[in-house]
């Protein structure tokens, strides 16, 4: 047997990671390929500098910028199979910058031989289905080497993630405005907006992140337009909602409220596609950012398909080890050992769970809902059990936390449900810690005093 996966993002790893770890239980694995477009893995914690395309041409992946820190406690996204005490061997804060979080997802992969599974640099270009052999032919593109070639699959996983193609909605008389206009995918950090007016379109987490760091960092003013409803924060000086924008007369916004305003730039926070441009139209998913994808058994087996499997494509609340479940869970239907129902008990199954979305009113019920859904994941495999029922407490505490002091959550301290560890405060409260290497982040305060004198 076969299996290729696309995408070397923290879900194609997870799925390489669920692999491994039957292997070293004795178990006769199959065949592996791993499809990275990008030159290493990673996925949106790979940072890149460049927008628009790479090296080769290739659309760039990374949405992810300078001076972004984890929006959610990291005892939130804990692998059960490898805690942040065994990757740093000390304990850290709650909230690290990016390059700290890329490193822990690396320490684990690097434990194993996955490196040789995977193919960078290579793009899945077009997946077909041959219903006589029951196999995919995928056709690839090295893109370091200019060659395009084909391979044939039992099973294809998809984990191409979903946070990279922009959603760009157009708003009258834009086209006219005289700054800089980009969408949050392009958005590489706050150096260029200091001293600005910057107008921020979209009401959820980027609009909220990006805002917040141009603030710290020195912007003039950040106005939120949301559509929705608005975040609600008590946000502070120089930081407001309003809401949308109905049009633009040059540099000035004008608000549905009435109200108007002069810009210097603007960027959309207006979300991101599930875009699958190497799938037939059959095999995509049309789905909004949403907790339940509609299509999937289990939210990961498609169901008018079941030799096509889907990672990582629901919104996140959970994620490394909700992806790690879900890796877990795939491997055990593509193995055989997870036996799937006939099609109507799965059709019954997605439908029971698009109901409870549908009933969902609060953040809070977001949790819970996700919560509910990796349990029964982690329930049917022997991913290592961890406390989920916990971080859903410790994700409602965040989201308090985040009402109380929208410019300070981050120096909270959280427990890990991993190894009972609380987090250590960082040497520096999250507003002034302008600096976000791994190299600032894990020196002492004594060697940080010693670096300023100097
Ligand atoms: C700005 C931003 C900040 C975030 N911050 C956090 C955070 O603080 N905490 C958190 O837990 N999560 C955060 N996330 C969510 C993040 O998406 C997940 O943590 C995680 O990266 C999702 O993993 P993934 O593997 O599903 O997708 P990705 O990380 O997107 O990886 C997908 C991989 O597939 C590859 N790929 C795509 N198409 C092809 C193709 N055709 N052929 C070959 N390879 C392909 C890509 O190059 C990429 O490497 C953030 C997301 C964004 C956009
Ligand atoms: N530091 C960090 O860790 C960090 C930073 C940034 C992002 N992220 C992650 O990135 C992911 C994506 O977040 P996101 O905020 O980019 O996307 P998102 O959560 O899907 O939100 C999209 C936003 O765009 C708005 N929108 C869509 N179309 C619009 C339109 N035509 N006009 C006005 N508004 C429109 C939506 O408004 P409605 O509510 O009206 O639909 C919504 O507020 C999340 O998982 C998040 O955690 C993390």
């Amino acid at each position: 047997m076969r299996i290729g996966i696309i995408g070397a993002g923290p879900s194609g790893l997870a799925q390489l990671r669920a692999f491994e770890s039957a292997q070293r239980a004795g178990v006769n694995i199959p065949e592996i390929v791993c499809f990275e477009k990008q030159s290493n893995w990673g996925g949106m914690w790979n940072y890149t500098w460049r927008t628009g395309l790479d090296e080769f041409g290739e659309p760039i992946h990374g949405s992810m910028y300078r001076y972004l820190w984890s929006n959610g406690p990291k005892e939130c996204l804990e692998f059960s199979d490898y805690s942040f005490d065994e990757h740093f061997g000390r304990p850290i804060s709650s909230y690290p910058p990016r390059e700290v979080l890329f490193d822990y997802i690396q320490g684990r992969i690097e434990k194993s031989n996955a490196r040789d599974f995977i193919r960078f640099n290579t793009a899945a270009r077009w997946v077909s289905f041959d219903e006589d052999t029951q196999q995919f032919t995928v056709v690839l593109d090295d893109r370091a080497n200019d060659r395009t070639y084909t391979e044939v699959f039992d099973y294809l996983v998809v984990a191409s993630g979903h946070f990279s193609v922009p959603n760009m909605p157009h708003f009258k008389g834009i086209e006219d405005f005289p700054g800089t206009i980009k969408h949050a995918h392009d958005f590489r950090g706050a150096d260029p907006y200091i001293g600005r007016d910057l107008l921020l379109i979209g009401g959820s987490y980027s609009a909220e992140d990006i805002g917040v760091q141009c603030h710290k960092y020195g912007t003039k003013s950040v106005t939120l337009s949301y559509r929705s409803q608005p975040m609600g924060f008590d946000w502070p000086k120089g930081m407001e909602e309003k809401p949308l924008v109905t049009h633009f007369e040059g540099d000035v916004a004008h608000f549905s409220d009435g109200t108007s305003k002069r810009f210097d730039d603007v960027i959309l926070c207006t979300g991101y596609q599930h875009n699958f441009p190497f799938l037939p139209s059959e095999y995509r998913l049309e789905n909004n950012n949403c907790l339940y994808p509609d299509k999937l058994y289990k939210g990961v087996v498609f169901n008018e398909q079941p030799r096509l499997i889907f990672l990582g494509m629901q919104d996140q609340y959970f994620t490394f080890n909700m992806f790690d479940a879900q890796a877990w869970f795939a491997r055990d239907v593509m193995m055989g050992t997870i036996a799937l129902p006939e099609k109507a008990e799965r059709d019954k199954d997605i439908a029971k769970w698009l109901a409870k979305q549908d009933a969902i009113e609060t953040p809070n019920d977001d949790v819970d809902f996700q919560t509910a859904y990796t349990r029964e994941l982690v329930d049917s495999t022997d991913y290592p059990d961890f406390n989920l029922e916990k971080v859903a407490e410790l994700f409602k505490s965040w989201l308090q936390d985040k009402e109380e002091d929208i410019l300070r959550y981050r120096d909270k301290c959280y427990t890990s449900v991993v190894t009972g560890t609380k987090a250590a405060e960082h040497h520096t409260e999250w507003m002034a810690a302008l600096d976000d290497s791994m190299e600032c982040y894990l020196s002492d305060e004594e060697e940080l005093k010693k670096q300023k004198a100097s």
